[in-house]
């Protein structure tokens, strides 16, 4: 039957683990854009009615496959499916750092089996783009800031962080042997907010391990007190310094990305690009600029610092403002104010 939609669209995108946090604001991004959107995910961490969010909010609701990928069967009947794809946006993985310190082999497991079996699907059925979802943890703890691209990877701590490097340096691989693909891993910075329906945003399992589900699950009366990991740190009120990035403003950096990569344009067929705002703000910045947002106290107390953080990270944005013609638009306050949003409608606030 003639499918006027598909017709019209810019080709098919499958998106790994898109019912979760950032990939869902991704597949809102990629329908507005025009692409087709298959979502993988085995709901481990999220849930299936964020696929109904999705039609609520782009008036279509994305194909969607139920698939566990770390499972080399299950991941090839997938992928074998939707082998019209062009291109692949990788988000499934474990993220809970300290669980994957006490659970490395679930981790490692978990992270790099999916990845691999996508890959090996990608070549198998000729999908030429891929996009990997990584993080700022892969530079460790820096002793130059900002952070460019340039900076050495370095062994993360935990083994969450460590699986990111360790898949990065798979792709790199892949892309120097198997010349007609193309790859680009985009390291986030912390990614915080919610898509100003307040329709998605971030739903962490059980007690959140980061900061803004914290605070908003405080100011919410689930959590009684937030706890300031470190007030010793050299900075000017001595809490550590991040670099927090909406979650909508790096959901459209995926889309050029997927952009990039089917332009043809590519310097290279591995790129990394850093997905930060490039300014940097304390943990008591958070909760000063959270209480005059939202007009709500939240209850903190100092406590000690919290094992594997840093002082300070924060981005040079220039490179993905020069090749991914991205750069991050949404302030601090639109970050607080619509992950603030997002808890209260969840909760019916
Ligand atoms: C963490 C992970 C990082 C991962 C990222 C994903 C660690 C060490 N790093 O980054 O690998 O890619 O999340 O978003 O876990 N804070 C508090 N109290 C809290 C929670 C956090 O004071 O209850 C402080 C932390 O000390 C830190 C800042 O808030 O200074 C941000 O913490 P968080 O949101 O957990 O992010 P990162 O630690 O930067």
């Amino acid at each position: 039957m003639f499918n006027q939609e598909y017709s019209m669209s810019r080709g098919k995108v499958i998106v790994t683990g898109g019912c979760g946090y950032i990939g869902s604001h991704t597949v809102v991004e990629l329908i507005q854009n025009e692409f087709e959107v298959v979502v993988f995910d085995d709901l481990s961490n999220s849930k299936e009615f964020i696929l109904d969010r999705i039609e609520e909010i782009t008036s279509v609701k994305p194909l969607f496959e139920k698939v566990d990928l770390s499972n080399p069967i299950e991941a090839d009947i997938v992928y074998k499916k939707h082998a019209d794809a062009h291109s692949i946006i990788n988000f499934a993985a474990f993220k809970a750092v300290g669980e994957s310190v006490r659970k490395p082999i679930l981790y490692y497991k978990n992270n790099l089996y999916t990845l691999i079996n996508s890959i090996e699907a990608q070549k198998k059925y000729n999908i030429k783009n891929f996009i990997f979802s990584s993080s700022a943890t892969v530079y460790g703890s820096p002793d130059i800031l900002p952070i460019t691209e340039k900076l050495q990877t370095k062994r993360a701590f935990s083994p969450y962080g460590n699986s990111k490097r360790i898949a990065e340096e798979i792709l790199e691989d892949f892309a120097k042997a198997y010349s007609d693909f193309k790859t680009i891993s985009l390291r986030y910075f912390n990614p915080i907010g919610a898509h100003e329906s307040g329709l998605i945003g971030e739903l962490p399992n059980g007690i959140p391990n980061n900061l803004l589900p914290y605070v908003t699950q405080c100011a919410a009366g689930v959590l009684k007190e937030l706890q300031v990991f470190g007030d010793d740190y050299d900075t000017k009120d001595g809490t550590p310094i991040r670099d927090y990035i909406h979650v909508v403003d790096l959901a459209k950096a995926h889309v050029k990305a997927v952009e990039r990569l089917v332009s043809g344009n590519m310097k290279d067929k591995y790129e990394v690009y850093n997905l930060g705002t490039g300014k940097g703000f304390t943990v008591l910045d958070i909760i000063k600029t959270f209480e005059k947002v939202t007009k709500r106290k939240i209850n903190y107390k100092i406590a000690p610092r919290r094992e594997g953080d840093v002082l300070a990270l924060y981005a040079s944005a220039e490179k993905a403002k020069n090749s991914l013609d991205w750069e991050a638009k949404l302030s601090l306050e639109n970050m607080i104010e619509t992950s603030w949003n997002w808890e209260k409608l969840y909760r019916g606030i």
